[in-house]
């Protein structure tokens, strides 16, 4: 072969994985000597490689390769993808990489649309020959020191067993599979063993109440359901299987249900549709050909909430989708160059039921070949030491989590982090809402010994990965800023009508080219897809969130601009709150909005009108708040339930929830003009209430 005229740019964890993959066949020469660095950006080789022939490889430190892949992909974006897809193993390379469009007429989101993959391979078979006997999952569970770690080696053992007991229950390729689970490493062996067969999993969080999973099930017409006999969540129990069991009650179309045991509590099994999980991996064999898929075959669907009252089926494929975690993974958690990944262990708190989880618990720390750990536990039980106990105990290195659990730590007082060695932790991490001065501060000094980079990463179930987030070694950090956008990402903030803002400012955050982590379609509505992110600012993809953009050019999340609320980082439509509180016999209306709150961040402030002639009391506000309990879940009970006499409408009949949120806040001085309101005076009344 010829040797190229331009290095490729990678950083360690890329060398090891084309290493690993056979990607690099022969490194024909060190340049500038093994250990020694070439003017301080890294090593070169001369390497002969499956994709370049002879090539030269310059191995970066986190900044340069930074700069270099924001030159790259500048010059020529495709080639910089098609890259960046040899992170991955593909049984077809493909030969094109991004063929989306934001406009109405050829709307649709396509990269690597010809080639061809399979998710477990990349996450299991391509690291076995070299880490098969290295931790892949590292299992802690409610109880201190309850769990266990799985190798890579078994955790493709049980990968496979389990995808074969799919298959023995009549699941293929594109049928809809439903996780309803603790977060155990079955978790994560269930969607594994989904995308070895091509199955869609949609995982369910836990915390969802069975009206809830009733509506995701017959949602995507799972024939499936994954579940466990009982969580346990701070030492109590929630009745997994027997929510299913109601939710199979009303929703139809499901024929086995597969029952792992986790508490061995008592659950009634239903005979001819439930089975045990270990009695139906026994005697099954753990080898299984993965399944072909096409790079934008459907690899999961996660329901997330929107304005409108009824939960968007999220779809994300195998290709992009599995790239964009697996880069990003790499960007902002991966190791500095001279080191592997299997030094750290990761530690990210999401459960599997959010996209966090999905994508940093599961998909992109296995698919780098790390160490994750699975937290079936609870930030608090059985003290608040518990997240800085078990990381002393487990050595972790990298630890990601969210405000609202900072904050709800910091309260109880810096003696409980202080009192146990962390010293092995080198970088901390945030996500899912907007992390306060006090709370960052917190983290990095009393957290993080005042040395550890924060790595704040802004996102949405939507992006499939972080967007917006420092690269440590490479970004400056400011405090509660998630600072600028990663290779490939083109935030740019709009007004109220579109129009382009520069400069320092503030707006409506959109992004006007497609990255290959972005959601492909809302299940089943594709229509409705491109109605809620392409239509409010034609041309680009629009967030919902607000953003300041500072004099450097870094991003600012300021929240949600629409109506969706941010409730201890569980996201949720008020439209979704406001449909279970009318469910009530006495409830003639009711609005929703979010209040500001110390802990969660948000909390939820509920408005509402009972029918003529009812009275509100305090039973009342206790029965409607079982009431959301029932239909969404625990997480969404309001904080303050404030009966009113009426609602601010305009004299057309809509709700002007503006007002509404500024009682909620206690600024009703900031509410400003309400000369287009039906009956002004109701704003007084509303103002008076929500003091007593
Ligand atoms: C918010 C979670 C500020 C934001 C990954 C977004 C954030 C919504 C941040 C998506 C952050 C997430 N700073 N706000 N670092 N990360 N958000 O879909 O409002 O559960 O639109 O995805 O969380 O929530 P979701």
């Amino acid at each position: 072969g010829t040797i190229g005229t331009t290095p490729v740019y990678i950083g360690a964890a890329q060398f090891a994985a084309w290493k690993h993959t056979q990607l690099i066949l022969d490194v024909v020469e060190g340049r500038g000597g093994m250990f020694s660095l070439d003017n301080g950006t890294g090593r070169r080789f001369l390497v002969r490689s499956r994709a370049y022939g002879e090539r030269e490889i310059a191995m970066l430190h986190k900044a340069d390769r930074l700069r270099a892949m924001q030159a790259s992909i500048d010059s020529d974006t495709d080639a910089f993808w098609l890259a960046e897809a040899h992170r991955l193993d593909w049984s077809v390379f493909p030969t094109k990489a991004d063929e989306s469009s934001f406009g109405k007429a050829d709307f649709g989101i396509r990269w690597f649309a010809d080639g061809e993959l399979n998710v477990s391979v990349n996450c299991l078979d391509r690291h076995l020959e070299t880490r098969g006997d290295q931790p892949a999952i590292v299992f802690e569970g409610d109880e201190p020191g309850e769990g266990r770690t799985l190798t890579y080696r078994e955790l493709h053992g049980e990968v496979c067993r389990f995808a074969n007991v799919l298959k023995a229950n009549g699941i293929g390729k594109g049928d809809r599979v439903i996780l309803y689970m603790p977060m155990v490493p079955e978790a994560a062996i269930a969607m594994l063993a989904c995308a070895r067969i091509g199955a869609v999993h949609s995982v369910v969080f836990g915390g969802f109440s069975p009206d809830s999973l009733a509506d995701r099930i017959a949602d995507c017409g799972a024939t499936l359901v994954v579940t466990a006999d009982e969580g346990t969540r701070g030492g109590k129990r929630i009745p997994l299987k027997a929510n299913v069991d109601s939710a199979l009650e009303r929703a139809s179309g499901v024929d086995t249900v597969i029952v792992m045991q986790r508490t061995g509590g008592q659950v009634s099994m239903r005979e001819g549709r439930d089975i045990w999980w270990e009695d139906a991996c026994a005697d099954v064999s753990g080898q299984c050909p993965p399944e072909a898929m096409n790079a934008e075959d459907p690899l999961f669907i996660l329901y997330t909430s929107g304005s409108t009252g009824k939960p968007k089926g999220v779809l994300h494929t195998t290709g992009g989708y599995l790239l964009w975690s697996t880069l990003t993974y790499d960007l902002l958690f991966g190791p500095e160059e001279g080191r592997d990944v299997a030094d750290d262990l990761f530690w990210c708190t999401a459960d599997v039921g959010w996209i966090t989880g999905h994508t940093y618990v599961v998909y992109g720390p296995l698919s780098n070949g790390a160490r994750t750990v699975m937290f079936d536990g609870v930030p608090n039980y059985p003290d608040p030491g518990r997240l800085w106990e078990t990381s002393q105990r487990l050595g972790v290195t990298i630890f990601y989590t969210a405000p609202t659990a900072i904050r709800a730590l910091m309260r109880h007082g810096d003696r409980w982090v202080l009192q146990h060695d962390l010293s092995s932790i080198r970088l901390l991490g945030t996500v899912g809402e907007p992390i306060n001065h006090e709370a960052w501060e917190w983290y990095h000094d009393i957290v993080g010994r005042g040395e550890c980079p924060i790595v704040d990463t802004w996102w949405q179930t939507e992006t499939g990965g972080a967007l917006i987030a420092p690269v440590p070694g490479a970004t400056e950090t400011k405090p509660g800023s998630a600072t600028l956008p990663l290779p490939g990402v083109h935030p740019e903030l709009v007004d109220g009508e579109g129009h382009l803002l520069t400069g320092a400012t503030e707006g409506n955050l959109v992004l006007t080219r497609s990255w290959p982590g972005q959601m492909r379609t809302i299940f089943g509505d594709h229509d409705r897809f491109f109605q809620t992110y392409f239509s409010t600012f034609p041309g680009t993809y629009f967030t919902g969130d607000g953003a300041r953009r500072d004099e450097d050019g870094y991003y600012w999340i300021t929240g949600r601009v629409d109506d969706v609320i941010n409730v201890s980082g569980h996201r949720m439509g008020t439209a979704e709150v406001e449909n279970a509180l009318d469910e009530h016999v006495l409830v003639a209306e009711a609005a929703v909005v979010g209040m500001p709150h110390d802990i969660k961040g948000q909390g939820i402030h509920a408005f509402v009108t009972l029918k003529a002639g009812a009275e509100g009391s305090d039973a009342l506000r206790q029965e409607l708040r079982d009431l959301v309990r029932s239909e969404i879940g625990p997480f969404a009970t309001p904080d303050v339930i404030q009966f009113a006499p009426d609602l601010p409408k305009t004299r057309s009949g809509k709700i002007m929830r503006r007002v509404l949120r500024k009682i909620a806040e206690g600024q009703p001085d900031q509410i400003g003009d309400t000369s287009t309101l039906a009956d002004p005076a109701i704003v007084e009344s509303l103002i008076e209430g929500a003091r007593v």
